[in-house]
């Protein structure tokens, strides 16, 4: 039986989804803070929130078919130069989340094997739509390589993450001529403000070398969910290996997947830089706080992941404990994510970085652990 039949899947329906955090808050009286979701600690933007809600006004309108001009506003984040802005545009198309761009690519990758990232555990939207499109699935661990490979980087959950150079060598090393390969950087602009010439999107000669040389097509997948705090709105986009891939999404995708309501977002909230700078500033202070006062709460506790990210994974090392923990947060108002359904580590939780009066909350819940 799959781990995720054997737990309480709430709304999910464990034999045809996947579970994901993000739905107990609406059950929960007493609820004070999300943290089973890895959304960024300062919440909705209060710019891109009210361009939003005028944009409802414009709601009895179909959204432009092109995406613009939230499309262009996107790139122009990505790559903020003129040059390189008209360069790679081209190769950009927004998603009804990350999820609906996650299952087009995988769609219309060659049939064959998947693999997943070398990590020891990653976000499963990508098994779910390589299982749903009828491909092998490749152990983490093998050396073979595939016909589509994954890698989510910086890896949710585990909080593992490649540099640059490990991330091209993983790559060159694990799919085969003619492959896809999807690197998703959901998390990777809570790097720093400098987190562009670390992401993949800034290897235009890499990602034109692997096609040419190779035939290997690589895809830049970005939930905008979690940065700009709007999974309710659902935003993602994927960086294609050309504008003929990109055409060929486009071909292939619902018209106006993307509301009106969500490009209006998308296109202000790009320009709130204040908003990502207090990002940068905090967030690494704030999951320091909470990892030293974990540590001193619980020494035997293992808390995993690299510093800039929004969540913390948390080894336990009991499945008691860990259950536990997870049922005590969740009556304090403060859900976590469990390490079991999905991920296979029952004395693993999830928890999202926040500020520390909502971490006062759920550290006293665990006071009686
Ligand atoms: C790494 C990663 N990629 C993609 C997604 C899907 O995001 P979206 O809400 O944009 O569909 C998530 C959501 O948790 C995620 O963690």
């Amino acid at each position: 039986m799959p781990a995720s039949d054997a737990v309480d899947s709430g709304p999910w329906d464990a034999k045809v989804q996947q579970y994901h955090g993000g739905q107990d808050w609406a059950h929960i009286d007493n609820f004070v803070e999300d943290f089973s979701v890895t959304t960024n600690a300062f919440g909705m933007p209060e710019s891109a929130k009210a361009a939003a809600t005028h944009a409802i006004g414009h709601s009895h309108h179909y959204p432009p078919a092109d995406q613009e001009p939230a499309r262009s506003s996107l790139a122009r984040f990505l790559w903020p130069t003129d040059a390189e802005c008209a360069a790679e545009k081209d190769r950009l198309i927004l998603g009804n989340g990350a999820s609906e761009l996650i299952d087009l690519v995988i769609r219309m990758a060659p049939a064959g094997t998947w693999k997943p990232g070398p990590f020891r555990a990653q976000y499963k939207e990508y098994e779910r739509s390589a299982r749903n499109n009828g491909m092998d699935l490749l152990a983490t661990d093998t050396p073979d390589k595939a016909n589509i490979a994954c890698i989510v980087n910086p890896c949710n959950p585990t909080g593992d993450y490649l540099d640059l150079p490990e991330l091209k060598r993983w790559i060159d090393a694990n799919v085969l001529p003619g492959g896809y390969v999807v690197v998703d950087e959901s998390m990777q602009p809570w790097h720093s403000p400098g987190f562009r010439a670390h992401s993949l999107t800034s290897q235009h000669g890499f990602v034109k070398q692997m096609l040419e040389e190779q035939g290997v097509a690589v895809f830049v997948v970005h939930s905008w969910t979690k940065l700009w705090c709007c999974t309710g709105l659902r935003l993602g986009s994927v960086v294609c290996p050309s504008a003929d891939h990109m055409r060929a999404i486009k071909k292939a995708q619902v018209p106006w997947s993307v509301n009106v309501v969500a490009l209006a977002f998308l296109d202000a909230v790009v320009a709130d830089d204040a908003y990502l700078q207090k990002t940068w500033q905090m967030t690494p202070v704030w999951r320091q706080q909470t990892v030293s006062r974990i540590a001193q709460m619980f020494p035997e506790w293992e808390c995993h992941g690299r510093d800039f990210l929004s969540w913390i994974w948390v080894d336990t090392k009991s499945e008691d404990v860990a259950r536990r923990a997870i049922e005590l947060a969740r009556a304090a108002g403060v859900p976590v994510r469990s390490g079991l359904p999905g991920y296979n580590h029952p004395t693993f939780v999830r928890l999202a970085v926040r500020e520390p009066t909502k971490v006062d909350v759920l550290l006293d819940a665990w006071r009686a652990l």
